[in-house]
């Protein structure tokens, strides 16, 4: 059975003057310990679906299942212990950090907000987080302001990892900062992966997406135009948009 399931989802933004399809009868499927990648321009509805996943955003129509249960249930989305399953992180970790906050004390109050522990405890805890996503203790006990851009990623995903998540929603983790700490990052999502999480990976990026997927949806205008094994979609691409957008990869060959 598949960890996360989307079925028909359907998101619809009313502007003055019309609606946007932001998604479009959107069929998704995250198996279990594996990372699923979406892919599309900007605009193409990836970051709606992305919330749509993590029980931020209501679909119009369709649903999500969590081990074949629907997520929301009446007005309440990842009901009691669902709620620490699904984690997400965005582009811009400032969002997810506190600026008033040295990185080693939010990501503490975040174990204590999801674990049943003292606040000594707590803090180890955090500290052990940190490390494991390579931020030193010395580096732990500075505000966000004073870490590099790549530093405050990884303290927002060890954050996110405070609540023992099943399932990572990472939304264009790697666009806000630069190769080596891209580099870096990715590594670090396949230890997360070897460790039983499984993750959505939404980027604009394609190396990103081939670099880390076992299997990407395609978005364009709201709908998944493409999906497959990763692989064949990059080696035998069948839409002239997967193609167009893979001809852009900077480095590209076309033959
Ligand atoms: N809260 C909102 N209200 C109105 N339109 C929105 C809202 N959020 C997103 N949109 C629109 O939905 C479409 C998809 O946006 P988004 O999901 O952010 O795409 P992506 O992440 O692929 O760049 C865009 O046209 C965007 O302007
Ligand atoms: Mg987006």
């Amino acid at each position: 059975m598949n960890l996360l399931e989307g079925q028909d989802v359907t998101v619809h933004f009313n502007v003055h003057g019309g609606v946007i399809k932001a998604v479009d009868l959107v069929n998704f499927a995250l198996p279990q310990g594996q990372i699923v990648g979406i892919v599309g321009e900007s605009g193409s509805g990836k970051s709606t679906f992305a919330r749509v996943l993590a029980g931020i955003q209501i679909p119009t129509s369709g649903s999500v299942s969590y081990l074949g249960k629907p997520i929301q249930d009446g007005k309440i989305t990842y009901k009691g212990d669902l709620r620490q399953a699904v984690q997400m992180v965005f582009q811009d970790p400032y969002g997810s950090l506190n600026p008033r906050m040295r990185i080693i004390k939010a990501v503490a109050e975040a174990v204590r907000q999801h674990q049943n522990v003292e606040k000594a405890e707590a803090k180890e805890i955090a500290q052990k987080l940190l490390e494991s996503m390579g931020i030193s203790a010395l580096d732990s006990r500075k505000y966000p302001s004073a870490l590099s851009g790549g530093q405050r990623q990884r303290a927002s995903v060890a954050r996110a990892l405070s609540a023992q998540p099943k399932i990572l929603i990472a939304d264009e983790p790697t666009s806000a900062i630069d190769q080596s700490a891209q580099a870096q990052l990715l590594g670090l999502f396949n230890e997360l992966i070897k460790n039983g999480l499984s993750i959505v990976l939404v980027s604009h990026d394609l190396g990103v997406i081939r670099y880390l997927s076992d299997y990407v949806y395609v978005m364009k205008d709201g709908k998944f135009v493409e999906e497959g094994k990763t692989e064949e979609i990059f080696n035998n691409p069948k839409e002239e948009y997967t193609k167009k957008l893979i001809s852009s990869i900077p480095g590209h060959k076309s033959h």
